[in-house]
Protein backbone atom coordinates (compact mmCIF):
# COMPACT_ATOMS: atom_id res chain seq x y z
CA UNK A 1 0.00 0.00 0.00
CA UNK A 2 1.63 3.41 -0.96
CA UNK A 3 1.44 6.17 2.12
CA UNK A 4 1.53 9.01 -0.82
CA UNK A 5 -1.56 11.44 -0.91
CA UNK A 6 -3.71 10.45 -4.43
CA UNK A 7 -4.46 13.17 -6.53
CA UNK A 8 -7.43 11.29 -7.74
CA UNK A 9 -10.07 9.44 -5.67
CA UNK A 10 -12.28 6.61 -7.54
CA UNK A 11 -15.44 6.14 -5.04
CA UNK A 12 -17.25 2.99 -6.10
CA UNK A 13 -20.14 4.35 -4.02
CA UNK A 14 -22.53 0.97 -3.89
CA UNK A 15 -22.90 0.71 -7.68
CA UNK A 16 -23.53 -2.70 -8.86
CA UNK A 17 -20.46 -2.24 -11.44
CA UNK A 18 -18.46 -1.47 -8.43
CA UNK A 19 -18.08 -4.83 -6.14
CA UNK A 20 -17.38 -7.91 -6.27
CA UNK A 21 -15.71 -9.11 -9.16
CA UNK A 22 -15.81 -5.60 -10.83
CA UNK A 23 -13.99 -3.98 -7.93
CA UNK A 24 -11.29 -6.08 -8.74
CA UNK A 25 -11.14 -5.13 -12.40
CA UNK A 26 -11.76 -0.88 -11.23
CA UNK A 27 -8.46 -1.86 -9.00
CA UNK A 28 -6.29 -3.35 -11.38
CA UNK A 29 -7.35 -0.73 -14.03
CA UNK A 30 -6.13 1.88 -11.19
CA UNK A 31 -2.83 0.28 -10.23
CA UNK A 32 -2.17 0.00 -13.99
CA UNK A 33 -2.10 3.37 -14.98
CA UNK A 34 -0.52 4.62 -11.89
CA UNK A 35 2.06 2.62 -12.06
CA UNK A 36 2.32 3.55 -16.15
CA UNK A 37 1.84 7.53 -14.89
CA UNK A 38 3.26 7.84 -12.14
CA UNK A 39 0.36 9.40 -10.65
CA UNK A 40 -1.22 8.01 -6.96
CA UNK A 41 -5.27 7.33 -7.67
CA UNK A 42 -6.95 5.76 -3.99
CA UNK A 43 -9.97 3.95 -4.65
CA UNK A 44 -12.48 3.71 -1.89
CA UNK A 45 -15.00 0.33 -2.73
CA UNK A 46 -17.40 -1.14 -0.08
CA UNK A 47 -16.59 -2.57 2.80
CA UNK A 48 -16.13 -6.24 1.99
CA UNK A 49 -13.79 -5.35 -0.63
CA UNK A 50 -11.11 -3.50 1.42
CA UNK A 51 -9.48 -6.37 2.66
CA UNK A 52 -9.27 -8.34 -0.74
CA UNK A 53 -7.90 -4.75 -2.41
CA UNK A 54 -6.07 -3.52 -0.34
CA UNK A 55 -4.29 -7.46 -0.59
CA UNK A 56 -3.83 -8.06 -3.81
CA UNK A 57 -3.11 -3.99 -5.72
CA UNK A 58 -0.59 -1.18 -4.32
CA UNK A 59 -2.70 1.74 -4.33
CA UNK A 60 -4.51 3.56 -1.44
CA UNK A 61 -7.84 2.00 -0.28
CA UNK A 62 -10.28 4.03 1.56
CA UNK A 63 -13.22 3.30 3.50
CA UNK A 64 -16.58 5.22 2.40
CA UNK A 65 -17.22 6.12 5.89
CA UNK A 66 -16.73 5.26 9.43
CA UNK A 67 -18.75 5.87 12.48
CA UNK A 68 -17.53 7.87 15.40
CA UNK A 69 -17.05 4.76 17.97
CA UNK A 70 -14.24 3.04 19.06
CA UNK A 71 -14.32 -0.81 19.06
CA UNK A 72 -16.50 -2.53 21.25
CA UNK A 73 -20.26 -2.97 21.63
CA UNK A 74 -21.35 -1.32 18.58
CA UNK A 75 -23.67 -3.91 16.28
CA UNK A 76 -23.53 -2.58 12.85
CA UNK A 77 -20.85 0.07 13.55
CA UNK A 78 -18.33 0.69 10.70
CA UNK A 79 -14.94 1.35 13.43
CA UNK A 80 -11.91 3.08 12.48
CA UNK A 81 -9.50 0.19 13.57
CA UNK A 82 -10.86 -2.45 11.98
CA UNK A 83 -11.38 -0.36 8.65
CA UNK A 84 -7.76 0.16 9.35
CA UNK A 85 -6.55 -3.54 9.68
CA UNK A 86 -8.80 -4.71 6.93
CA UNK A 87 -5.88 -3.01 5.01
CA UNK A 88 -7.41 0.87 4.32
CA UNK A 89 -5.34 4.00 4.38
CA UNK A 90 -8.08 6.16 4.86
CA UNK A 91 -11.72 7.23 4.82
CA UNK A 92 -14.57 9.53 3.28
CA UNK A 93 -16.65 11.14 6.44
CA UNK A 94 -19.65 13.08 5.18
CA UNK A 95 -19.83 12.10 2.08
CA UNK A 96 -23.12 13.75 1.09
CA UNK A 97 -25.01 9.98 0.57
CA UNK A 98 -23.73 9.73 4.28
CA UNK A 99 -23.97 12.85 5.78
CA UNK A 100 -23.27 12.95 9.70
CA UNK A 101 -23.72 15.48 12.27
CA UNK A 102 -21.02 18.39 13.40
CA UNK A 103 -20.32 16.75 16.07
CA UNK A 104 -20.04 13.18 14.17
CA UNK A 105 -17.53 14.75 11.86
CA UNK A 106 -16.00 15.79 14.74
CA UNK A 107 -15.78 12.45 16.63
CA UNK A 108 -14.90 10.67 13.03
CA UNK A 109 -12.18 12.54 12.17
CA UNK A 110 -10.51 12.21 15.51
CA UNK A 111 -11.38 8.25 15.43
CA UNK A 112 -9.63 8.29 11.96
CA UNK A 113 -6.44 10.10 13.48
CA UNK A 114 -6.17 8.35 16.70
CA UNK A 115 -5.85 5.17 14.07
CA UNK A 116 -3.69 6.73 11.61
CA UNK A 117 -6.11 6.95 8.91
CA UNK A 118 -6.18 9.69 6.71
CA UNK A 119 -9.35 11.65 6.37
CA UNK A 120 -11.10 12.97 3.60
CA UNK A 121 -14.20 14.87 4.69
CA UNK A 122 -16.61 15.87 1.95
CA UNK A 123 -18.79 19.29 2.17
CA UNK A 124 -21.26 20.28 -0.15
CA UNK A 125 -20.42 23.90 -0.06
CA UNK A 126 -17.91 26.80 1.00
CA UNK A 127 -19.15 27.67 4.46
CA UNK A 128 -19.13 24.13 5.26
CA UNK A 129 -15.46 23.51 3.14
CA UNK A 130 -14.37 25.79 6.38
CA UNK A 131 -16.18 24.71 8.96
CA UNK A 132 -14.71 20.81 8.33
CA UNK A 133 -11.05 22.76 8.03
CA UNK A 134 -11.53 23.64 11.55
CA UNK A 135 -10.96 20.00 12.22
CA UNK A 136 -8.00 19.50 10.46
CA UNK A 137 -8.35 16.34 7.90
CA UNK A 138 -5.78 15.75 5.69
CA UNK A 139 -8.82 16.27 2.78
CA UNK A 140 -11.67 18.05 1.95
CA UNK A 141 -13.49 17.25 -0.93
CA UNK A 142 -16.18 19.65 -2.07
CA UNK A 143 -18.86 18.68 -3.94
CA UNK A 144 -21.93 20.24 -4.82
CA UNK A 145 -24.77 18.04 -4.53
CA UNK A 146 -27.02 18.92 -7.51
CA UNK A 147 -23.94 17.91 -9.68
CA UNK A 148 -22.99 14.51 -7.99
CA UNK A 149 -23.56 11.79 -10.78
CA UNK A 150 -24.93 14.13 -13.41
CA UNK A 151 -22.08 14.12 -15.80
CA UNK A 152 -21.76 17.99 -15.73
CA UNK A 153 -18.07 18.69 -13.82
CA UNK A 154 -17.93 21.22 -11.05
CA UNK A 155 -15.00 22.59 -12.55
CA UNK A 156 -17.00 24.21 -14.89
CA UNK A 157 -20.61 24.36 -14.28
CA UNK A 158 -19.86 25.99 -10.67
CA UNK A 159 -15.78 26.75 -10.78
CA UNK A 160 -16.49 29.24 -7.56
CA UNK A 161 -17.69 26.91 -5.47
CA UNK A 162 -14.22 24.82 -6.17
CA UNK A 163 -11.87 28.75 -6.17
CA UNK A 164 -14.19 29.52 -2.60
CA UNK A 165 -13.66 26.26 -0.97
CA UNK A 166 -9.74 26.52 -1.70
CA UNK A 167 -9.39 29.73 -0.11
CA UNK A 168 -11.76 29.45 2.76
CA UNK A 169 -9.89 26.39 3.99
CA UNK A 170 -6.47 27.17 3.36
CA UNK A 171 -7.42 30.46 5.08
CA UNK A 172 -8.15 27.86 8.06
CA UNK A 173 -5.06 25.43 7.58
CA UNK A 174 -3.29 25.77 4.32
CA UNK A 175 -2.02 22.17 4.88
CA UNK A 176 -5.06 20.49 4.07
CA UNK A 177 -5.99 19.17 0.54
CA UNK A 178 -8.71 20.33 -1.14
CA UNK A 179 -10.07 17.84 -3.57
CA UNK A 180 -12.92 18.82 -6.23
CA UNK A 181 -16.20 16.36 -7.19
CA UNK A 182 -19.19 15.92 -8.69
CA UNK A 183 -19.60 15.09 -12.76
CA UNK A 184 -15.77 14.75 -13.31
CA UNK A 185 -15.08 12.43 -15.90
CA UNK A 186 -12.04 13.81 -18.25
CA UNK A 187 -8.51 15.02 -17.81
CA UNK A 188 -9.97 18.21 -18.97
CA UNK A 189 -12.27 18.62 -16.07
CA UNK A 190 -9.17 17.89 -13.59
CA UNK A 191 -7.30 19.91 -15.32
CA UNK A 192 -9.87 22.76 -14.74
CA UNK A 193 -9.95 21.69 -11.21
CA UNK A 194 -6.47 21.70 -10.40
CA UNK A 195 -5.97 25.44 -12.71
CA UNK A 196 -9.04 26.84 -10.03
CA UNK A 197 -6.69 25.63 -6.75
CA UNK A 198 -7.64 21.85 -6.34
CA UNK A 199 -5.06 19.23 -5.32
CA UNK A 200 -6.89 16.34 -6.52
CA UNK A 201 -10.28 15.22 -7.77
CA UNK A 202 -12.87 12.72 -6.11
CA UNK A 203 -15.21 10.70 -8.60
CA UNK A 204 -17.37 7.79 -8.71
CA UNK A 205 -19.90 7.68 -12.09
CA UNK A 206 -17.43 8.63 -15.07
CA UNK A 207 -14.89 5.61 -14.28
CA UNK A 208 -17.11 3.09 -12.43
CA UNK A 209 -19.66 3.32 -15.07
CA UNK A 210 -17.63 3.71 -18.24
CA UNK A 211 -16.77 0.65 -20.50
CA UNK A 212 -13.32 0.48 -20.29
CA UNK A 213 -12.49 1.87 -16.70
CA UNK A 214 -9.10 1.95 -17.47
CA UNK A 215 -9.04 4.28 -20.65
CA UNK A 216 -11.07 6.73 -18.83
CA UNK A 217 -8.09 6.96 -16.04
CA UNK A 218 -5.86 7.27 -18.17
CA UNK A 219 -7.45 10.17 -19.94
CA UNK A 220 -8.31 11.63 -16.13
CA UNK A 221 -4.60 11.83 -15.22
CA UNK A 222 -3.27 12.79 -19.08
CA UNK A 223 -2.89 16.82 -18.11
CA UNK A 224 -1.52 16.23 -14.60
O1 LIG B 1 -17.68 10.71 -4.17
C1 LIG B 1 -17.69 11.11 -5.49
C2 LIG B 1 -18.99 11.59 -5.93
O2 LIG B 1 -19.96 11.89 -5.02
C3 LIG B 1 -19.06 12.27 -7.24
O3 LIG B 1 -19.81 11.39 -7.99
O4 LIG B 1 -20.53 10.27 -10.00
O5 LIG B 1 -20.48 12.77 -9.92
O6 LIG B 1 -18.34 11.48 -9.98
P1 LIG B 1 -19.77 11.49 -9.56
Amino acid sequence: MQEKYPQVIINLKAYSEGFGSSAHYIARATETVSEETGVVIGIAPGYMDIHPISMHFKIPVYAQHIDPVPPGAYTGHIVAEAVKSAGACGTLINHSEKRLTLADISGAVDAAKKTALQTVVCTNNISTSAAAAVFSPDFIAIEPPELIGTGISVATADPEIIEDSVNAVKEINSKIKVLAGAGISTGECVKRALELGADGVLLASGVVKAKNPQDVLFDLVSKI
